[in-house]
């Protein structure tokens, strides 16, 4: 399996209308107008399902904040991209961030699962929009579950919540599973809490044990950061943890190419530099 990872992808749209100041739209938009705009270039994520087709790309994981504001105008643009990856055959899992539940309306409404697969299997008993977690098998020994953990957050915050109820619902899934399969866990903001509170996850400590307590999970796919980051936290009793960071970021934007065998995984980062991605040298290679 060959999966490419992605994520905050920061689709625009800028609105005038005098409805988004009756929402925290208007401050998404006066950050579009101010800094985000310069920040992000979606233009340049268009050449990636071709590339990834030719590298033999099978599956696609993006982590979150597509959109900016979870404006229908930029969910539609973020969703025109991943059904070019489809058209290509390639596999899509998809999960939200906290910009895409931005605003408490779109929140409630979950706008963006009319945009986005709801779930990740027709057979999983469990739904992203419905119980925040989707389960599918990947092939050779390998799941994916994903989380959604955004929700609207008041004015000036980008929390996440691992919630007590999704907690329960993670230790169920992940104890239906063979035992001697292995996990990726996607999820949009990581487990360790280096940025500022606004910033976390609330409840990330719990996730954190949960993950301690799971070996199964190998691999924690997460974005939310906007920097790239391979760590390998198997020392710590915890799985390698990837952030492709932003691959829109203007300056620098980045992925990764991820190889999996039932025992070992190699990592590939790409970088956009002198107007291509181009891959970083010396890939990363880990073995179970
Ligand atoms: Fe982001
Ligand atoms: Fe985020």
């Amino acid at each position: 399996m060959r999966i490419a990872h992605l994520s905050d992808l920061h689709f625009s749209k800028l609105t005038f209308g005098l409805g988004q100041f009756f929402s925290k739209r208007w401050l998404g938009n006066l950050n579009l107008l101010l800094t985000r705009k310069k920040e992000f270039a979606t233009e340049r994520l268009f050449l990636l399902p071709q590339m990834v087709k030719e590298l033999g790309v099978t599956h696609l994981v993006v982590t979150g904040d597509l959109s900016t504001t979870s404006f229908d105008a930029e969910l539609a643009q973020a969703s025109e991209l991943i059904k070019l990856f489809q058209e290509l055959g390639i596999e899509t899992f998809v999960i939200p961030g906290n910009h895409d539940h931005y605003t408490a309306s779109s929140s409630k409404k979950k706008s963006f699962y009319n945009f986005f697969e709801p779930t990740f299997s027709a057979e999983s008993i469990h739904s992203l929009r419905e119980d925040r977690i989707s389960v599918k098998k990947l092939g050779s020994g390998w799941w994916i579950v994903g989380l959604d953990t955004a929700s609207a957050m008041p004015l000036i915050s980008s929390q996440g919540i691992f919630s007590e109820e999704l907690e329960q619902k993670l230790i169920e899934a992940i104890s239906a599973l063979p035992k001697s399969d292995r996990v990726i866990l996607a999820n949009h903001f990581p487990f360790f809490e280096q940025d500022p509170p606004r910033k976390r996850l609330i409840r990330a400590q719990a996730l954190k044990k949960l993950i301690q307590a799971t070996p199964q999970i190998k691999i924690y796919l997460h974005g939310h950061t906007h920097r790239h980051c391979i760590a390998d936290l198997r020392p710590s009793g915890l799985p390698l943890v990837l952030d492709s960071g932003s691959t829109a970021k203007r300056e620098g934007g980045t992925w990764n190419l991820i190889d999996l065998t039932p025992t070992a995984c190699s990592i590939q980062p790409f970088r956009w530099q002198e107007e291509l991605w181009r891959p970083l040298p010396n890939p990363t290679l880990f073995t179970w």
